[in-house]
């Protein structure tokens, strides 16, 4: 089997955590770097745990870039330690790095994905799963991306769930909307994965209990998780130990996207003003004519929170 070969642009975070060791413990794919941004916390921070994930997974070939320490456009006015702890890591404590030779590669993020994608035209897929930053500062710098990358998978957005951060924006698109509206016109080869999908995925306490029992990937995520399930409790009074599983339903989509299906649509990003952020898919193909992308809209959702668990289970077993 030829392994997909990953690019994961991330802001860790919990879930950033679990899609990132979900990765790590799937054949299907092969990351071949990890790119960081602000969003979850400061980029000094998942630049940080970035590269203890990388240690702890003892997988430190894997090149780690440091990106985007803010927003294009708009001031930083939002990290979320309050959903994922102090350290963004659900507060176990990573306030520095686990080893001293832990270090980002020299380039900045934007530079190593530009470089990396055109050096293997039509094989990378970028799995991005915070603020859209990182990508759109790579378009900018190298607009012959949009023809040399296999696929761009994002986290973030939402058709018709509401949003989770304003009535109707999904974070990572809230966090840096002219870098969406970057992405989502270049014409890229775009997949959402958003609301509509990562809001049905559910893992509980049933599904932690397993963890915790497991592997060492399994345990760690178990570590994690308490503070990430508390959140949920707190925001959306989610029962047993409920959460959205975000970043990992777009890894699974990159493992597995037999699981999911959307649509095609024209779609449009605002930038300003109380919609921030939203994105407006032109459902009646009718009053849009920019690039489409692939909205995730439906997903078989008991089987992607079991290829999650199962994959974590077994790792570092
Ligand atoms: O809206 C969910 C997204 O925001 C996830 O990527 C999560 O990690 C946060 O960045
Ligand atoms: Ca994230």
């Amino acid at each position: 089997m030829s392994r997909k070969r990953i690019l994961f642009d991330t802001d860790p975070g919990v879930d950033d955590a679990m899609a990132l060791l979900l990765a790590l413990a799937s054949p299907e794919l092969e990351v071949v770097g990890v790119t960081t941004v602000f969003g979850n916390s400061t980029v000094e921070a998942t630049t940080r745990n970035a590269l203890n994930l990388l240690h702890f997974a003892g997988r430190t070939d894997i090149p780690v870039a440091r990106g985007a320490a803010r927003p294009m456009v708009l001031p930083l006015d939002r990290t979320a330690e309050h959903v994922h702890g102090e350290d963004a890591m659900g507060n176990i404590g990573w306030h520095a790095l686990l080893h001293p030779d832990l270090k980002p590669i020299d380039r900045p993020a934007a530079q190593f994905i530009a470089a990396t994608i055109m050096a293997h035209p039509g094989e990378i897929t970028l799995v991005a799963v915070g603020p859209l930053t990182n990508v759109a500062l790579a378009l900018q710098l190298e607009p012959r991306l949009v023809h040399a990358v296999r696929e761009v998978v994002i986290m973030g957005g939402t058709v018709s769930t509401p949003g989770n951060v304003s009535p109707v924006a999904e974070a990572n698109l809230y966090a840096d909307p002219h870098a969406a509206a970057v992405v989502f016109n270049a014409g890229l080869p775009l997949t959402m994965v958003g609301l509509d999908v990562t809001m049905q995925v559910k893992m509980d306490d049933s599904h932690f209990a397993r963890l915790r029992q497991a592997g060492r990937f399994g345990q760690f995520v178990a570590q994690i998780v308490p503070f990430y399930q508390e959140a949920h409790r707190r925001r959306y009074g989610y029962p047993n130990g409920q959460i959205d599983t975000h970043d990992p339903s777009a890894m699974a989509y990159a493992i597995a996207p037999s699981l999911f299906a959307g649509e095609r649509w024209s779609m449009t990003v605002v930038t300003d003003g109380p919609a921030r952020g939203m994105t407006i898919a032109d459902r009646r193909r009718r009053f849009l004519n920019t690039p489409a992308a692939y909205c995730l809209m439906h997903v078989d959702a008991p089987r992607v929170a079991q290829l999650i668990t199962e994959r974590l289970a077994a790792a570092g077993a």
